[in-house]
Parts: structure tokens; sequence; C-alpha cells
């Protein structure tokens, strides 16, 4: 068996800048675009002064609203469509929240677009908004009552309420988690070219599908006739996983101006453009014997949406998994509030949802006076508590065990405030689980040997920095006995395979299944054996010429992933439920003087079924710590009452970790495959790694200092 190369495939091309990233072309008679947006929270616009937009040199075109037969409204992903919301700007004299576009400018430079669009003026009629939870004016609604799905619905097993108040210990608890973004470093962009009549996109997106049949609708032409090529993203974390609403406007004022356009977003705008991930509070209900063990959980969750969209919860799906109590009870509620839709953010109910829940858990170690590891452990279960049928795999206890071990949690003194450092700082170590439903997506893949010995794979899939390409060529490497860089990978390239929607860490299962039932029908078709090192020029030699197969998943649901619709199964198959399972140990040191919070190092051991690849699986886990502590610590889209919208859209304001922040993050995997969950083995991990990093961090503070968190992120002034 031949060495294979583990490192990540297009890590040289990136470093170098070889990477070619949607908004890097540059056709030739390019024209830029730029946005003019709202001022206002809410309300009408009652006129548009375009004049001194329009006198700008180079300026070619300024457009204030489209006609209904040149763009159709959007439609909403979660709703069956293809948008991150059904609101469409620039349609009519509606203004739904601030920093909702009103002109589109388009220019021979990105100068004259920029000026032109500054100098674009309006009048607006202001209405009363709501952008908090709490707000006058925000519509609360139950969310199994207005979406009636079985996955939406409230969970219920036993009677939870009776049996939280007949526990002997109860531990009760309010936890708010602050809106975010997303924040990838490469920005909303696109560069729209027709030709003829084809609309061809360049835009880094998650969900090329979506795009194809999003666009194809609002333009009232034929899917055929889009072709959406997204090879790399610069990190898509759920923002940019469906249609955005530039993309139609962009397509039309290309075709009427007969040239390929170009627009990038200033990172302010991507603030308001695009999905959030919305804020969001969380009443937490334990109830156990003296020992700890579980006997009742309640969670409720109060989400914020938009006004014109139902941006649905899913954060008990996993709450009510991660131990085995007997009576849970989950309930989920909308809140409506006058935002662009909120959406996914990796993690997006996962990571909140753990950090109240895992919150709760460690004060309940504290209140029964157990360790917060045994506590855990002597919840652990094998079956799915919800269903009652067995989990796939579950290797919690493993990650728990190991976690501890790597991290020395033994030396711990559980007394708050107990640990100093030499330098007066206050030590604190916290533990907390997390988990991840597997879903998993159709896909195509499509095979190619060649008389050079080099295998091409097309396949189902998005590159956004997670490593799906070395994921790829690493699967097919290894079968095959070939080199990797014998392995040429296509994805995010509707022209090759449908590209169902990248998200909710299905990517791996998805693809590598495909792939793999593709590498049996290629050795056929090679006349190779089933299985050892192929000579795949020789084979292609004896066979007369070059071979290709095609091979799809999941038949029953392809045709909703070609026609650009989410179509994923899971966490729950018949006889059994998926999760992926992750343990985090943190160690906070909080400075005497200061009261600065530190995070000096952190271990993760994550259960995610088989490593495909072991280097970006390491590379997304020490990723998702560094987003677990962002959200602890750092990160929230500050909203005023008064002014509707973001109020800290940039880099400056809106503060991520940075390197002085991050320090030791050691990884490990249990590495067992989940034959059940597909035949490659491999469970998710993107999202899982992130699960209970915050709570961690949170139940650490609480160690270092006897202070409970209830809001993230944490402030200094709430540990002074
Ligand atoms: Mo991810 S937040 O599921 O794109």
């Amino acid at each position: 068996m031949t060495a294979i190369d583990n490192r990540r495939v297009d890590a040289y091309d990136k470093v170098t800048g070889r990477t070619v990233y949607g908004a890097d072309r540059v056709p030739e008679g390019v024209a830029h675009a730029m946005f003019a947006t709202a001022h206002v929270g809410k309300g009408r616009i009652v006129s548009i002064d375009t004049a001194a937009a329009e006198a700008v040199p180079g300026v070619r075109l300024v457009v204030t609203r489209f006609e209904p037969g040149e763009l159709a409204e959007g439609s909403f992903i979660m709703g069956g469509g293809y948008g991150f919301q059904s609101f469409q700007p620039l349609l009519g004299d509606r203004v739904a929240y601030r920093g909702q576009p009103i002109a589109l400018v388009v220019a021979d430079t990105l100068v004259a677009a920029t000026e032109a669009a500054d100098l674009v003026t309006a009048e607006y009629e202001p209405e009363p908004f709501a952008v908090g939870l709490d707000a006058e004016g925000a519509e609360t609604v139950v969310q199994e009552e207005a979406i009636p799905l079985p996955f939406l619905a409230d969970i219920k097993v036993g009677d939870a309420d009776a049996a939280f108040e007949a526990s002997p210990v109860r531990i009760e608890g309010t936890y708010e988690h602050a809106p975010q973004h997303q924040v990838p470093m490469e920005l909303i962009s696109s560069v729209v070219e027709w030709r003829g009549d084809t609309v061809v996109v360049h835009e880094g997106t998650q969900n090329a599908g979506a795009l194809r049949g999003g666009l194809a609708r609002q333009l009232g032409i034929d899917p055929a006739n889009v072709e959406i090529r997204s090879p790399y993203l610069g990190g898509g974390f759920g923002q940019k996983n469906s249609l955005q609403p530039h993309l139609g406007p962009l397509a039309v004022v290309s075709r009427r101006l007969g040239r390929p356009v170009k627009l990038v977003l200033p990172r302010p705008q991507t603030f308001h453009a695009a999905s959030f991930r919305p804020t969001t509070r969380h009443t937490v209900r334990l109830g156990a014997d003296a020992s700890g063990r579980l006997l009742a959980a309640v969670h409720e969750v109060d989400q914020q949406t938009s006004r014109h969209d139902l941006f649905p919860c899913t954060a008990t799906e996993i709450t009510s998994r991660l131990y085995g109590v007997p009576a849970f009870r989950g309930r989920q509620r909308l809140v409506r509030t006058d935002v662009q839709t909120p959406g996914y953010m990796r993690a997006p109910f996962e990571s909140p949802a753990a950090f109240a829940f895992e919150s709760s858990i460690d004060e309940l170690a504290y209140a029964t006076g157990q360790d917060p590891v045994a506590l855990r452990l002597a919840n652990d279960t094998a079956l799915d508590p919800v269903t009652g049928k067995p989990f796939s795999s579950r290797h919690l206890a493993e990650c728990l065990r190991r976690g501890a071990e790597r991290f020395g949690w033994a030396e711990r003194n559980p007394e708050p405030g107990s640990m100093v450092a030499p330098d007066g700082s206050t030590i604190g170590w916290g533990v907390a689980a997390g988990a991840y439903p597997c879903n998993v997506a159709p896909a195509v893949a499509h095979l190619s040997a060649t008389a050079d010995g080099k295998v091409t794979v097309s396949v189902d899939g998005h590159e956004m920095g997670q490593g799906i390409r070395s994921a790829i060529a690493l699967t097919v490497a290894r079968d095959l006995g070939i080199p990797v860089a014998d392995v040429v990978v296509v994805v995010g390239d509707t022209r090759v395979a449908p590209q169902h929607l990248t998200a909710g860490s299905w990517g791996t299962a998805t693809a590598l299944p495909a792939v793999q039932s593709g590498l049996i029908e290629l050795r056929k078709h090679l006349n190779a054996a089933a299985s050892g090192d192929v000579d795949v020029a020789a084979c292609v030699a004896a066979v007369g010429g070059p071979v290709e197969v095609e091979v799809n998943t999941l038949p029953e649901m392809l045709e909703r992933s070609r026609a650009g619709l989410v179509a994923i199964a899971g966490p729950e198959f018949g006889e059994f439920s998926s999760f992926s399972w992750i343990a985090h140990f943190v160690e906070v040191r909080i400075e005497a003087g200061t009261r600065r919070i530190r995070v000096p190092r952190v271990v993760s051991v994550a259960d995610c079924g088989r490593v495909a690849s072991p280097v970006t699986a390491a590379g997304q886990v020490r990723g998702a710590v560094v987003w677990g502590i962002g959200a602890a610590l750092r990160e929230e889209s500050e909203v005023d009452e008064r002014f509707g919208g973001f109020l800290n859209p940039t880099l400056e304001e809106y503060p991520v970790p940075v390197n002085a922040d991050v320090h030791s993050i050691d990884v490990d995997f249990v590495d067992e495959p989940d034959p059940l969950f597909n035949a490659a083995g491999v469970k998710g991990l993107g999202e899982v790694a992130m699960v209970g990093v915050a709570a961690a961090i949170a139940n650490a503070v609480h160690h270092a200092t006897g202070r409970r968190p209830r809001r993230l992120p944490i402030r200094l002034e709430h540990v002074l």
C-alpha cells in the first residue's frame, strides 16, 4: 500500500495566492456595482434622488426599482425556496430593516460606483420598529403552532414539568446569547456575465444549486440557462448558504448593459445584506436526585426572526440527547423583529443551546457536590432518550475520559477561586460536552480515469476551507493507491453535479459515500480488482481509452436536490439516530488587576466517526475552538433600539479573536467509524467542534470567580 500524503491538497495554491475566488475574476469589459442602503430602521421610501449619482463620470445605470416582469420576489430557503429571506429589496417602496438596499449603481470603475452610491439620497416615512426580543412591537409565536412540521415541534418525553417539581435537586437558570455575524474573510461578492441566453455566475457560495434554481425563478428563465461556479469560498460559516438578494439585480443590470458586472459588498453592508446568528434567550430547568442523576430537563428558547420570515430553531434537538434524562420538554418560540431574516451561523442553535444547558449541568455538579466530568459520565446513555432507539455511535464518554486525561483534570480543586497562578491570576478549569445532528444529502459523483493515470472526481460539494477537497482526494488516493496529486477534484460547479447545499456538517458524509461507490464502479470498468493498488494508466491503456462512471446516492431525494432545494435526511433514521459528540476542557486565567480573561489552553476530543482527512479535521476543530472563544468573550453584533440595524459592522468594532487571544489548542479524535450512518463511516465535524466551547469557557470563568455567567459574550464588568 502506497504511503499517502495527508496534507491539505489546496494548501500550496492558497498560500501562494493561486486560488481563484469568485470575485477574483475580471472579465473583459466588466462594470462595477454598488448598493445605496436605507438609513432608517423601518418605513416607506417617499422619494429617492439619484441625480447627483447619475452625474458622476463613468456611471452607466442607477436603478431604484426593478419591474416585476424582470425580477420576481425572493423565496425563503426554510420555506421551501432558495434565498436566505423571501423579501427582495428594490421591488417596491418598503424598507423592512436598516441597511436594506434602496438603489443599485453600476459604473465603469469601482471608485465611480462607490462615490455615486454615496450620493443617492432618500426621503422616508419612518415607522416604529423592534429589534430586540423584548422590544415593543416584537411579536412572539410558538414555533410548533406557526410552522407545523414534525422536526420543529416541541420535544416531549414523559412529564418533564411534574418530574422537575418532584426532583430533590432543582436547578433553574436563564441565559442570553447576543446576535452575531459570521464575518468570513471573503466578502459577499459575485461576477455575473451573460453568454448568449446563459447567465454565468462566479460567487463563493455553499449552495450553487440554490443560486441556480433561485436565479432562474427570479429571472423567469430555464435553470438550464444558469451556470454557477463556486470552486472555493474564503469562508462560509452559513452566511453563504443560499441565494442572496444582490444576485437577481446584478443579473438584470448585466443583461441590460450587455456587460459583465461585478459586485463586492463592503464589510459594513454584509451585516445587513445576509443572514446572521439571531439573539436567543434560554431557560433551562434540571431536576436530579441527590447524587446528580438527572430526572427531568426542560429547555425553552426564544429566538429572534424577521418580520417577513420565520427562521426556525432546533436548539433542543441536541440538549434532549446529551444525557440519559427520563423526562424532557423542549420548546421553541420565534420573535418577529425588524431585521433581515437571520439564519445559520456555525453550530447555529447548538452552540448557544450548549452554553445554557452545559452551564446548568455545571451548576448541578456544584449543587450535588459531584465532579463535572463524573456527573456527565454518570448520566451517559447508549439509547436516544427521545426515540428510545440506539445511537448509531456515541463515544462521548471516551471523549470525556480522554480529554480529562490529556488536560490533567484530576489536579483540579473544585473550590471556586482556589487556584491561583504565580502572577496572581485566578485560574479556572471548565468542561462541557457538545453534540451535533448527523444529516446527509443526496449526491451525484462522476469519476473518470484517463491515459495519464489521473482520476477526476466531480461531485456535489463546496470547498469553504473545511477541507472537502482533501477528504475526497485522500479517499480516492487511498482506495486506488495512487498519488494524491493524480486526483483532480471538481466541486461547487453546477455543470458537473447538482450541487446541493453544503452545510449542517453533512458535506463529508454526503460526498464520500458517493465517491466510494463511484470507485467500486470505476474499478469494474477498469477491469481492476475490487481492492488493492491500481495502475490507472495501464488499466486505461488495456481497456482502450478513458473510463467514465457516474453514481448517485439517495435517489429518492435527488430530484429536489437537482431543483436546488434542500433535501436532507437525519438525524433520525428508522432504527437509530446519529449525532457527533465532543468534550472540551478549558483553562482560563483572569488577571488580578485588569480582570482580563485569557484562554491559555483548550483540550478537545471529538467523536466524528472515521476521520477522513486528519490534517484538515484537526484544523476544523482548532478553528471551531477559536470560534468558541469569540462567542464566549468577544463577538456581539451591537443593537440599539433607537436606531435599528447593527451598529458595529466592521472588523474594528466587531472583535473576533486574534492570534494573541489563541494559545494551546490540543485536538484528539476517537476515530471510530460509524458504519451504520454510512458506508464511509464518517460523521460531521465542522459544527460539533464548536458546540460546548463557549460553555466550557463560561464554566471555567465560574470556577475562577464563583460567578455564573448568564450572558454571552462575557465582559470584564461581569467578573469585576
Ligand atoms: Mo452551516 S451554519 O450549517 O452553513
